[in-house]
Order: structure tokens, then C-alpha cells, then sequence
């Protein structure tokens, strides 16, 4: 075998089963000293037999990552091992009914640790792979593989994966998760591959993104300059949850006009495609959108207008900038709204953020629901991989007691079918996504 192996404690072997996924450096028996950030080692047990292929890095808080337990994928090189699995996951995508825009392969969700590469399709057809290097072992593989993404895409051709040719798809490597300093790797700027981006270049874009009931939004990202990798993919599902139980609601009510509260908007996601969605159920809607990053704010209010929305952006630090009563200031107008999303950042990032987190999430969820008319709906997502679903709950419950607010559970979302989780990485099942009518 090509791979260096290094034996499991007896402890270690004893636990790894189908799930685990990670191991520390306590879990080897020997010494490891020998290995180097990104080197693809083999553990074995103590009879020297092969457990699993994975990516190494002292300098890691996770030291080795799992590859394959197969044994006969370490016959194959390398590369054509990573195309294998990528091609895997695009399967599973395809299988799910993701089209347009979608989280295309999920680090360890799918097997590949530390790669992200989201899926964007513009508007003119071409095809937009952004691709994150998140720790030592991937960055050392892939980072200026141009060969690799183009004959990934060929392949993907002939098996009928996609319907795009080689060449109307374009690569970035995105190279600015804070996640990579934590591996021990620099941020560095974007790159197309083959030429290095600056913050000059004209990085807007208009990306496709597709719902349930097969509506296609337009949305304009910054793909190379935006938060994450330009767009929040991961609430796409959550939408869907939401247009179909608010829709109804409103039906039974036999209401036709509708006020949103979108907070921490980002793009304008919640506000256009919740607002498109009623309009074309011939409910009309006007959104509130607020957001402390003007860039984002900037596109919201352009992906408003593109979807011929009504509604208006304000640019606001939500933390520090937060009406703790009503009535209203200006800006949210004199009225309460139908729906209230409540987004935020990550609160949460990590173990020892926790109380300090869950205070910022049980003040914000009670001024946030504040807002929402009675009967009307409040839908709040935590993306901190830190705090568990149940947690999260009762913050939120609690913070209804603080808000003098009586709130019923309609609907739990979560992660997207193209954000896969797997048990043996908790680290992996960040988003929670709950639902709530206020009496
Ligand atoms: C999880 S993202 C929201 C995603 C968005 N709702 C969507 O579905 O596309 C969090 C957003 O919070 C914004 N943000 C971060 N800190 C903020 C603050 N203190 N006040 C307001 N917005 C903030 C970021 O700019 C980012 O757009």
C-alpha cells in the first residue's frame, strides 16, 4: 500500500465504528511525530490490519479525518479517489431533486473532509463551482488543480450529471473560512483558477435558485466577495417549510396583504422568495429587510426590485440597534407583521461562547418575536454547530415568557438534504430551524 499506516490504541479500536468519523492523536498508540500537516495516513488495528484512509494534521483540533474505510479505494490514485467520491455526492444531489443552486459536496457530510464546493448556475447558463479548502490535507490536494475541476466536469457530462459542457463552467477557490486559520493555513485571496482574483474585478453575478414548487428566483451575489460563499444555501429547504404553512394560514384567514420582518436579511432570500411565493397565490406583500453588512443590504434591495417586490432595506446592527418595545420607529412602520424571520450569525462558535451565546439568542428571539401580530408567524434559525436543537428550543420558549408572548410550535426545519449530516460529527449539524404561530 502506498500509505504510511500507524496503529490504533486498544480503546480507540474498540469504538470505531461505522460512524466515527474523527480521531485525536490520543487514539494511536505510537508516536506520530513523523507525520506532517495534510499527509494521508492509514490507522490500522494492533494486528497492523487497515481500519481507514484519512487526512492528518497535528496542528488540528480533529488530528485524523476519514477518507474511506475501504479498503480497496487506497489502490486508486489519489485524485481519481476525490473525483469518485465528488461524483458520489452529485449523484445524491441529483437523487434528492436539487436543481439550479446547491450545495454540492459537504465535507465530512459526504466523506470529503474540509471541501465545500457549492453549485451556482447563472442566469446565462454557465456554471459557477465555488470551492472552499478547509484544512491542510484538501488545500495540499486540490488547490491549484485546474485539471482535476475540469476533467470532474467532463466526467460529470458524460454520466449525464449536469447538462452544461466542460467549458461554461467556471472555478473559484475560495480561500477566506475562517475555518482554515484553525488548520494552520493562511487566508488568501480568491482565485479563479489560474488567475487571482482582486477586489476590483466585477464579481456580481446572478445566480438561479429553485423551490418546491418549482419556482426559479433570481438572486444577484457577489460570488467571490461575499459572506460564505455568496449565498446562504442552507435555508433553501426552510423557505419551503415556511411559504406552505404561512400560505395556508392566510387562506384560512382569507387575507390578501401581508408585512414581513426579515432580519438579518443577507441577500433578501426570506423577503423574495416567501414574498414571490404569495404574490403568485395573489397575496400581496411588503417586506421590511434589515442587516448590518451594507454590501448584502445593497443586493437585497436590487433582489427585491429584480422579483418586483415591494418592500425596503435598512442597514442596522441588530444587536446593538434593536427596539426592545413597541411601538414602532419608523422604519418598522406603525403596524406588526405577519411573519418575522429571525436569522442570525452564529452566536455560538464555540464551547466556551456558550452562556455568553445563549443570552444573545434568548434577547434577540425576545425582542424579535415582539413584532409578530397575533396569529401571525415566527420563524427563527440558530447556525451555531455549538447549540444543540433541544437547547435551542427552550430559549426560544423562554424567551416567549420574557416577551409575555403565548407561541405554538408549528414546524421544525434543520439542514438540507445537500448539507448532510452524519452522526459520528456533531460539529457537522450546525443549522436548527423552528417555526412558531404567537397566539
Ligand atoms: C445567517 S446570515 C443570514 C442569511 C439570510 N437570512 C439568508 O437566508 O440568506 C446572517 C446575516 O447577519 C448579518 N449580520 C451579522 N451581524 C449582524 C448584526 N450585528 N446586525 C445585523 N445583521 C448582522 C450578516 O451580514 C448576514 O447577512
Amino acid at each position: 500500500m502506498q500509505y504510511k499506516s500507524y496503529p490504533l490504541d486498544a480503546e480507540a479500536e474498540k469504538k470505531f465504528g461505522p460512524q466515527k468519523v474523527i480521531l485525536t492523536e490520543k487514539d494511536f498508540a505510537g508516536s506520530l511525530k513523523s507525520v506532517l500537516p495534510g499527509d494521508l495516513i492509514v490507522a490500522t488495528n494492533s494486528k497492523g490490519q487497515f481500519r481507514a484512509l484519512g487526512m492528518a494534521n497535528r496542528d488540528s483540533q480533529f488530528f485524523f479525518r476519514v477518507l474511506t474505510k475501504d479498503i480497496s479505494d487506497c489502490e486508486l490514485d489519489i485524485l481519481d479517489l476525490l473525483q469518485k467520491k465528488i461524483l458520489i455526492a452529485w449523484k445524491k444531489r441529483l437523487a434528492h431533486g436539487f436543481k439550479n443552486s446547491f450545495r454540492l459536496v459537504f465535507a465530512e457530510g459526504d466523506s470529503l473532509p474540509g471541501l465545500i464546493m457549492d453549485h451556482y448556475v447563472l442566469v446565462d447558463g454557465r456554471v459557477f463551482i465555488s470551492i472552499q479548502l478547509n484544512i491542510y490535507g484538501m488545500d495540499r490536494l486540490l488547490k491549484d488543480r485546474s485539471l482535476f475541476f475540469k476533467s470532474l466536469v467532463e466526467k460529470a457530462f458524460q454520466e449525464n450529471l449536469t447538462q452544461v459542457p466542460a467549458d461554461q463552467f467556471i472555478f473559484l477557490i475560495r480561500k477566506d473560512s475562517p475555518r482554515r486559520i484553525r488548520e494552520g493555513l493562511n487566508i488568501e485571496p480568491t482565485v479563479q483558477l489560474g488567475k487571482v482574483l482582486n477586489s476590483t474585478e466585477n464579481t456580481v453575478q446572478q445566480i438561479l435558485i429553485s423551490g418546491s414548487d418549482n419556482f426559479v428566483d433570481r438572486f444577484t451575489c457577489d460570488l467571490i466577495q461575499g459572506q460564505k460563499t455568496g449565498f446562504f444555501l442552507d435555508q433553501a429547504a426552510n423557505v419551503d417549510l415556511v411559504q406552505g404553512h404561512f400560505l395556508r394560514s392566510l387562506q384560512e384567514k382569507e387575507k390578501t396583504k401581508v408585512r414581513i420582518l426579515d432580519l438579518f436579511c443577507h441577500l433578501g432570500q426570506w423577503s423574495i422568495r416567501v414574498g414571490g411565493f404569495l404574490e403568485r397565490h395573489q397575496i400581496s406583500c411588503n417586506s421590511v429587510m434589515m442587516d448590518a453588512s451594507a454590501d448584502a443590504l445593497n443586493l437585497a434591495q436590487q433582489n427585491l426590485d429584480l422579483a418586483n417586490l415591494k418592500g425596503q432595506g435598512f442597514n442596522r446592527d441588530l444587536l446593538k440597534n434593536f427596539p426592545a418595545k413597541e411601538p414602532a420607529g419608523s422604519e418598522w412602520g406603525a403596524e406588526l407583521f405577519d411573519l418575522v424571520i429571525c436569522d442570525p450569525p452564529a452566536f455560538v462558535k464555540s464551547k466556551k461562547d456558550l452562556a455568553a451565546g445563549s443570552r444573545a439568542y434568548l434577547k434577540l428571539n425576545t425582542q424579535a418575536m415582539r413584532w409578530v401580530t397575533p396569529s401571525g408567524f415566527f420563524a427563527t434559525a440558530s447556525c451555531s454547530g455549538n447549540l444543540n436543537e433541544s437547547d435551542f428550543l427552550t430559549l426560544v420558549k423562554r424567551a416567549s415568557g420574557q416577551a409575555g408572548r403565548k407561541i405554538n410550535l408549528v414546524a421544525k426545519g434543520g439542514q438540507p438534504k445537500d448539507h448532510p449530516l452524519v452522526s459520528g460529527f456533531t460539529q457537522g449539524q450546525y443549522l436548527k430551524f423552528l417555526l412558531f404561530q404567537i397566539e
